[in-house]
């Protein structure tokens, strides 16, 4: 369709025209005209049990013909009450309960404001605001997008009404922005937050926010070992709440329940989304640790008004609880860390072919891919080829959908996309999705003329 034939705003881009998508089935997509896709991004980094699965439909459409919708500060429900028993037996140790919103923004507005509410109930009423990363995406609401720090949100048009939000530098050892090498940089990147702590002053800090692996915005940056312990220090040292943003990370997408647990640490809040109902119906959560429950119970208040009209929803929460009763039957956490080992091995390969790649990066089934000019130096292109536009651009003319972003290297140079699919993902359909990049990168190192590169 073009803009001109719908009724549809077409606000990511009006001038572009969009395929009709048909169906789905397992990993794969149909347009309209009967093309199949590759999903390779789990319709952004979303769809964990693939698509399709009939037991789902069926959750579905038995929890509209019982119970639709109520009012929530008088009811809860039975999938609310469920889900919320499943999401605190998969948390980490002491975060056993949780608050259901409608996706990864509202999750992230809704942690700010516990943070906070937990920071006004110990008498810090100045502290407010929250430090993110640059190279990092936290949605599109106001605090969210003043929590993002990721050059390709474009935050400038909207500079009246962000939050005066502070932002340190990413763990990305691959272009380190310190220009220093792990360990001996003894984790500068981490010990950048008690810089920006210190000179913002500790009393106006509410948390700090991070998604454990970057995803879309970096695609899949991977801090060093050691980084969240001591994050987790920092935080405690200054009184600041920690908020692992599991968005993408959440639910399985790392081959763990959670992405901090490659890491020894504990959050205080967890803000999670996309793969807790895989994309069947919108929703998103917040897991918050008993310390700061104990807060509230034992406080000042009788609630907190964190909520929105459809938080809780009795579809979204029996979809959810569907879906992650599927995914513990079929073991599909364990899955997605050994299919994930097999398509990064073939990445890797891959990389050794296309000298395009200078690093293949992440865990399970969220990986990376990062093009440089020179592979010693690390030395992005600039922004003005576009590359990474024209190779997704490229893979899905030929049947692959990717997703990539720019501006993890210096300015808004950093090509780099981000590969995810569904976890049922098979070898064979790994070594498809190879196959198809490779002669998408090919074509492009063609047309764009960069054969000559070493
Ligand atoms: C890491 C991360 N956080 C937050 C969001 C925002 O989530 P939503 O679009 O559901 O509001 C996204 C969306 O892509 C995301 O990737």
């Amino acid at each position: 369709m073009k803009q001109a034939e719908s009724h549809v705003f077409y606000a990511p881009g009006w001038h572009q025209p969009y395929k009709i998508a048909e169906r789905g089935e397992g990993v794969y997509l149909y347009d309209s005209d009967g093309k199949r896709y590759i999903d390779g991004i789990g319709g952004t980094h979303t769809i964990t049990i693939g698509h399709g699965v009939p037991e789902i439909a069926d959750a579905m459409a038995a929890q509209a013909r019982q119970l639709c919708f109520t009012h929530k500060v008088k009811f809860t429900n039975e999938p609310q009450e469920q889900l919320a028993n499943v999401v605190a037996k998969m948390a980490p140790d002491e975060m056993e309960h949780v608050i259901f919103v409608t996706g990864g923004s509202t999750a992230n507005e809704i942690a700010l404001q516990v943070a906070r509410y937990f920071h006004i109930e110990q008498g810090n009423n100045n502290k407010y605001k929250v430090i993110g990363r640059r190279h990092s995406y936290h949605g599109r609401t106001n605090a969210a997008l003043s929590m993002s720090g990721s050059l390709f949100v474009q935050r400038e048009d909207m500079a009246p009404y962000q939050l005066d939000f502070p932002h340190i530098n990413p763990p990305h050892c691959y272009q380190c922005p310190f220009n220093l090498n792990h360990p001996s940089c003894e984790l500068a990147c981490a010990t950048d937050l008690a810089k920006k702590i210190e000179q913002e002053g500790a009393d106006t800090i509410a948390a700090f926010i991070a998604e454990p692996i970057i995803g879309g915005a970096g695609s899949a940056i991977v801090p060093p070992p050691g980084y969240y312990e001591k994050i987790r220090e920092i935080c405690d040292f200054y009184n600041i709440l920690f908020i692992a943003e599991e968005v993408i990370t959440g639910f399985g997408r790392t081959g763990k329940n959670f992405g901090i647990e490659h890491w020894n640490t504990i959050p205080d809040l967890i803000t999670t989304a996309k793969g807790l109902s895989s994309g069947y119906a919108p929703i998103g959560a917040v897991i918050i640790h008993q310390r700061i429950v104990n807060t509230f119970l034992n406080g000042s208040r009788t609630g907190i008004p964190t909520f929105f009209t459809y938080s809780g929803h009795p579809i979204s929460c029996a979809t959810a609880l569907a879906v992650q009763n599927y995914i513990s039957k079929h073991n599909l956490i364990e899955q997605c860390a050994i299919m994930g080992k097999y398509l990064k091995q073939k990445l890797q390969k891959l990389a050794e072919r296309e000298f395009l790649i200078g690093d293949v990066r992440g865990e399970g089934l969220l990986i990376g891919l990062e093009f440089v000019q020179d592979r010693k130096t690390h030395k992005p292109f600039p922004r003005s080829i576009k590359l990474t536009e024209t190779i997704i651009k490229t893979t899905f003319e030929q049947g692959l959908v990717l997703r990539g972003r720019f501006g993890t290297g210096t300015g808004k140079d950093g090509d780099h996309i981000l590969i995810s699919p569904a976890f049922i993902i098979t070898e064979s359909e790994c070594d498809e999705l190879v196959s198809i990049l490779e002669a998408s990168i090919k074509q492009v190192t063609r047309s764009l003329n960069l054969g000559n590169l070493s």
